[in-house]
């Protein structure tokens, strides 16, 4: 129980869906979590289960847009304040919309790069000085399966979550000297509030186009997280960890 035993993590869109299954998991193995989202209520939710459980402060809740560069900088702040420093950054915090090329207008564009894309530069950005102040660390970043192949819907996202996927690449190159390595991880369909915007069926009929026919529980993606973020993956960086139940392999 003990893999992130001293490691200090923040976790982007800690509050719920994977971010929350990461936080537990994490916390579960030793590591103090900064839940950072700008669900306040959730995430205050969240770090008062996980403290309670543990009976000491373990986690802590953060308002986070990460979009913004003044939440990034007071948000790994904290981390350094409460708890020491920054070991880990998980940038999961991501928005969809299910809308093609022609569909999208500019604000659904904007809101959605922003978020997934720029909010993902912003945090690796700020991360990283705290993270070399502790002689490394590990960053892993939430892509998507519509980060490596097409839909046909979901413009910008596609756009957002693809160039996470190479943002990831030459951040890797880039911060190799100073041993921090980053990574991205690509879920399918994963059974989350983000896929609330389907019907039942509609999702169903989505899962079902992976080998494997069914969505995913947030931990199934949230262990392969916690792996990259543990010095067990210590040689792995610039890598992509496909979830998806075989979806991308057919
Ligand atoms: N659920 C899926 O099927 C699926 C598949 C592939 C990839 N993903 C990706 O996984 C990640 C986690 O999503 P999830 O499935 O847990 O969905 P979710 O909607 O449950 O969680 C997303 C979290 O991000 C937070 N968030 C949104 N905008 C934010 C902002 N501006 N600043 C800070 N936090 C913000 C939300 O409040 C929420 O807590 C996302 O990056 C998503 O794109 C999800």
């Amino acid at each position: 129980m003990d893999r992130l035993k001293g490691k200090v993590a923040l976790i982007s869109g800690g509050a719920r869906g994977q971010g929350a299954a990461e936080t537990r998991l994490f916390v579960n193995e030793g590591a103090r979590v900064v839940v950072a989202d700008v669900l306040d209520a959730e995430a205050r939710q969240l770090a008062d289960e996980v403290n309670k459980k543990a009976g000491t402060k373990v986690a802590l809740p953060v308002h986070l847009d990460v979009t913004r560069a003044g939440d990034w900088r007071a948000a790994v702040d904290t981390c350094e304040r409460e708890f020491g420093g920054l070991d880990i950054l998980v940038n999961n915090a991501g928005i969809l919309n299910v809308k093609g090329v022609s569909d999208t207008n500019e604000e659904e564009w904007d809101a959605i790069i922003n978020v997934n894309q720029k909010g993902v530069w912003l945090g690796t950005k700020f991360a990283v000085p705290a993270m070399k102040k502790r002689g490394g660390g590990s960053i892993v970043n939430i892509s998507s399966i519509y980060g490596l192949i097409g839909s046909g819907g979901s413009a910008a996202y596609h756009a957002s979550k693809g160039a996470v996927r190479l943002l990831t690449k030459t951040a890797a190159v880039e911060y190799a000297p100073d041993h921090i390595r980053v990574n991205s991880v690509h879920p399918g369909v994963i059974k989350t509030p983000m896929v609330d915007i389907f019907a039942e069926k509609e999702l169903d009929a989505i899962a079902a186009l992976a080998p494997m026919k069914r969505a995913a529980h947030p931990e199934e993606v949230g262990y392969v997280v916690l792996f990259l973020a543990t010095d067990e993956a210590s040689f792995v960086t610039g890598a992509e960890y496909v979830v998806d139940g075989g979806y991308t392999a057919v």
